[in-house]
């Protein structure tokens, strides 16, 4: 770790962290930070991973080149705000819409500040073995979640996440998407890679059975979609067909991803895979994955862009080859009948009475009684055991 890297940390521009040569390829790590390289999975291996992080390595050369010349969905349609019901259209086709200037200039360089903050408390914590920094356990080097790096597993503490959950610009195709304003604050995190991740991180779907759950609640919400149903009462039988259009039109979870810079061929863009949001199914494994799914990524999303992701549609993360920091802070937002089963309050009373009467309503479970902080909030590690001490800690402290 180089103290003056990590002091002038940005999360847009060109930066030098990132590009730590002695975090071999596809390594990950345990709970307790011990290396290991996995094999299946969310952070399975990739197998055509170049061999060294080095940034002018011919391997990683080679595949900045092809990522130059194919990478990202041709014809990606990126909309404005207003354009609610497209957004809606889109969002139900791909499992996905990407929306431009969600944030106005000075929201923009506020979540950029906030990014940068909180990144700098995972980055500053030395890595060992001559590693710049430590690799978050169970996920692939130099790749960070938000959310689950925190010891409180969110960042609605955080006043900068938490006055985001209701923007002018997003509240109206949440409402249109989920047939109601009655849909919930799940949490809030969002992740970043840093320059050097250079592997693919597997297709996956967040969460799984839930899904396929069938609440009578679930087919009201298709009823106020505009769902043509079988009979008046929600809890009929349905068709197939009918069952399988609820189950694509009725994502149990929302996450608005907000871009802090633009993605290119080389800053590591998401990749998603158009149309997967209603699949039993599973997405192929990183040795099956075909190269058109490789290069199904966002690019050309611009800074200040927020992408709505059904977070059931098959997505992963790519190389991050460049030397900027790719972040994209979120909100997770879910369905009105929908329990998430590892639901964890997170925000603080004091940060709640701080928002709109929108944002107050639909973050009314994740919020805390007045004078309690969420245990562990404020805290980022990137090893397991180390935010469950922050969190029996600050727990212990509390009682
Ligand atoms: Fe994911």
């Amino acid at each position: 770790m180089d103290v003056s890297e990590i002091d002038d940390i940005k999360v847009f521009g060109e930066t030098g962290v990132g590009w730590c040569a002695s975090t071999l390829p596809n390594e990950t790590v345990d709970d307790m930070g011990r290396p290991f390289v996995q094999e299946k999975g969310f952070t399975a291996a990739d197998p055509r991973a170049p061999k060294r992080r080095v940034y002018d390595d011919p391997g990683v050369c080679s595949l900045r080149e092809h990522l130059r010349a194919h990478n990202g969905i041709r014809g990606l349609e990126i909309l404005e705000p207003h354009e609610t019901e497209r957004a809606a259209q889109v969002f139900f086709r791909d499992g996905f819409v990407v929306v431009r200037d969600v944030l106005s200039a000075a929201e923009l360089e506020r979540f950029r500040d906030a990014s940068a903050r909180v990144l700098k408390q995972i980055l500053e914590i030395p890595g060992v073995g001559g590693r710049k920094y430590l690799t978050e356990s169970y996920r692939l080097p130099h790749r960070y979640s938000y959310g689950t790096a925190s010891a409180s597993r969110h960042l609605l503490h955080d006043k900068v996440w938490a006055s985001t959950i209701d923007l002018p610009t997003t509240t109206p195709i949440l409402t249109r998407i989920f047939g109601g304003p009655d849909y919930k604050v799940l949490g809030a995190g969002g992740d970043l890679c840093l320059p050097g991740a250079i592997e693919y991180q597997a297709l996956h779907s967040d969460g799984d059975r839930e899904h396929f759950q069938m609440p009578p609640a679930r087919i009201e919400q298709a009823r106020r979609l505009g769902i043509e149903l079988r009979a008046e009462d929600a809890a009929a039988e349905q068709d197939y067909r009918t069952l399988q259009r609820i189950i694509e039109r009725t994502p149990p979870v929302v996450t608005v991803n907000f871009l802090m810079t633009a993605m290119t061929s080389e800053n590591g863009p998401i990749r998603q895979i158009p149309g997967t949001q209603g699949r039993a199914g599973y997405p192929p494994s990183p040795a099956n994955e075909p190269e058109w799914m490789r290069l199904s990524t966002l690019v050309g999303a611009p800074a200040g862009a927020a992408i709505f992701r059904d977070t059931r549609a098959w997505h992963g993360g790519t190389p991050n080859l460049s030397r900027e920091v790719r972040a994209m802070p979120n909100v997770e937002y879910m369905a009105p009948w929908y329990e998430d089963p590892n639901f964890q309050p997170a925000m603080p009373y004091e940060v709640w009475a701080t928002l709109s009467p929108h944002a107050q309503q639909i973050s009314m479970l994740t919020r805390f009684s007045p004078g309690v902080w969420p245990a562990g909030a404020g805290v980022m590690h990137p090893l397991a055991k180390d935010r469950r001490a922050a969190k029996e800690s600050s727990a212990r402290g509390m009682s």
